[in-house]
């Protein structure tokens, strides 16, 4: 059987030098575990607009469509900022969740025992803290239409329109409840049902869901804005969140910081099964491509190597293997080992990239 097959885009700031971290961790699974990967490599974002004037190659669209699992580093810049929208590095990442149909987003925000004290919130409040927020990524306001700047009565009028059809509703709604079943067995499903016609759509299917497929999984309810003054108050009261994608964007940017950092996050994009069993998947980290920082050694790697792992959980059915990477990322955390995002009043030994790479490759090799 061939291998498994992996695309990398490594996108632009820190992407590039996060994924070089990832690149060795996936080296290593091939030299010691005797997973090896056929990976490959291209351009995303604005590395992609610098060679061929869009933020995606339809040739690199292709390739992503193939391969088992595609792995994104971080996409966007102050150089782009003034193309036109159409061109711009972000688009590039929409264009793959849609074209590859990545309709459920996981973002899972579990705080690492030894950063508890970074959190805004109090310790006792985050310690501990797994919760998984599911994301619907190919619908709803970021992609229905109409949408435009339109001229209208003599001034001009920006639309974008929320749209769910109920197979949408259905499908992420699906996709909850199973990973709930190997969690805490609790959904929360957050809309705005008392001021949109979507948001009771949404409500009704994922009860109907809920009562004919799933009625094991303790299911709840949620206004959106409710869900994010719960989620400040008391996270620990979830398990998984099932959200549209509007919502689910900006409740998972508040969920990754109660954990204290931004630099720890990754995600899964999930579509359907491919011929092979394998879903469709890609995987990035929560974090952006922090312009301010790239090139200079100082980013978080951790992230993106926990993408890593999600993929070889959810796309390569080595769940013991996401284990001991996760483990090791512990660790190394544990034993004070910080890049500068994570060096705290307490300190620790202050790291680069490149050195917490190498770290978390130590703690591999000791846990064989
Ligand atoms: C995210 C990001 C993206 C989004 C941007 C970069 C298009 O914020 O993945 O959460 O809005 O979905
Ligand atoms: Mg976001």
């Amino acid at each position: 059987m061939a291998n498994p097959s992996i695309l990398i885009l490594a996108g632009d700031g820190i992407g590039p030098e996060v994924m070089a971290e990832v690149k060795k961790i996936i080296s290593w699974y091939g030299d010691k575990r005797g997973l090896v990967f056929d990976v490959s490599e291209d351009l995303v974002g604005g590395a992609a607009y610098d060679v061929h004037g869009k933020p995606l190659a339809d040739e690199t669209m292709a390739k992503a469509q193939e391969v088992d699992a595609v792995l994104l580093g971080a996409v966007g810049g102050p150089k782009y900022d003034n193309l036109d929208f159409s061109v711009k590095p972000e688009r590039g990442l929409l264009r793959l969740r849609k074209e590859m149909d990545l309709f459920s987003n996981l973002r899972p925000a579990q705080c690492f025992d030894a950063l508890a004290d970074f959190s805004s919130l109090k310790k006792d409040v985050v310690a501990g803290l797994d919760i998984m927020i599911v994301r619907e990524l190919t619908s709803g306001v970021y992609f229905g239409t109409p949408r435009g700047i339109f001229e209208e009565n003599g001034e001009r009028v920006g639309i974008n329109t929320q749209r769910y059809t109920e197979s949408e509703i259905e499908r992420v709604a699906r996709s909850a409840f199973e990973l709930a079943k190997r969690r805490g067995n609790k959904v929360c499903s957050m809309e705005k049902a008392n001021v949109m016609e979507s948001g009771i759509l949404w409500r009704e299917v994922v009860q109907r869901i809920h009562d004919e497929e799933y009625p094991e999984v303790e299911l709840s309810h949620m206004y959106a804005d409710n869900g994010a003054m719960q989620l400040v108050r008391w996270p620990k009261q979830f398990d998984v969140i099932v959200t549209d994608n509007l919502f689910g964007d900006i409740l998972s940017d508040c969920a990754a910081m109660l954990t204290g950092s931004l630099g720890m996050l990754p995600s899964a994009s999930l579509g359907a099964p491919m011929e092979n069993g394998r879903p469709k998947a890609m995987y990035e980290p929560v974090h952006g491509s922090a312009p301010d920082i790239a090139g200079q050694g100082k980013a978080n790697p951790i992230a993106c190597i926990l993408s890593f792992a999600m993929a070889l959980r959810y796309s390569f059915d080595q769940g013991d293997e996401a284990s001991r990477l996760e483990k090791a990322i512990e660790k190394v955390l544990a034993e004070g080992v910080r890049t500068a995002d994570l060096m705290g009043p307490e300190g620790g030994t202050a790291v680069s990239t490149v050195e917490m790479g190498a770290k978390i490759i130590e703690a591999l090799d000791a846990s064989l």
